[in-house]
């Protein structure tokens, strides 16, 4: 994916970081997934009282675009107001592999983009369908 794709896409992430549910921890978390046939779905992190039944933002967003029926993707951006990259939880990257493959994952903060990973290079090693 080429530098300006990737300006789009975490645009799109930092959009959809403004809807945030972050109630306890205040950290606000905004992603957005490109498909192949290059929609893009946003989500934002979600918290509640019990805590434990948060969901990430990449999380909302792949299970958001898989409710709409996008079932191929190519990459996901993640953006929060950090100077350090906020890379998906160990959660985030099963789902985003189960669902998404290789993914290319773009993580940045308000203002500048702070890395570009393959989610294999995130998830070496992972559990899937394919050893069921
Ligand atoms: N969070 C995300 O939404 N994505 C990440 O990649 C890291 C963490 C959320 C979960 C929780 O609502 C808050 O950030 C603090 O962990």
């Amino acid at each position: 994916m080429g530098a300006s794709d990737r300006a789009a896409l975490v645009a799109a992430a930092r959009a959809a970081r403004a809807h945030a549910v972050a109630t306890f921890s205040g950290f606000t978390v905004g992603a957005a997934l490109e498909t192949a046939d290059g929609t893009v779905v946003g989500g934002c992190n979600i918290e509640n009282a019990t805590y434990g039944l948060t969901l990430c933002a990449e999380r909302v967003a792949m299970f958001k675009a898989l409710s709409e029926g996008h079932r191929h993707f190519v990459a996901v951006a993640v953006v929060a107001d950090t100077d350090a990259p906020t890379p998906p939880c160990g959660a985030c990257r099963q789902i985003l592999w189960e669902f998404g493959g290789d993914l290319e994952v773009v993580l940045a903060n308000l203002t500048v983009e702070t890395g570009v990973h393959r989610l294999g290079d995130l998830l070496p090693l992972p559990f899937d369908a394919r050893l069921l």
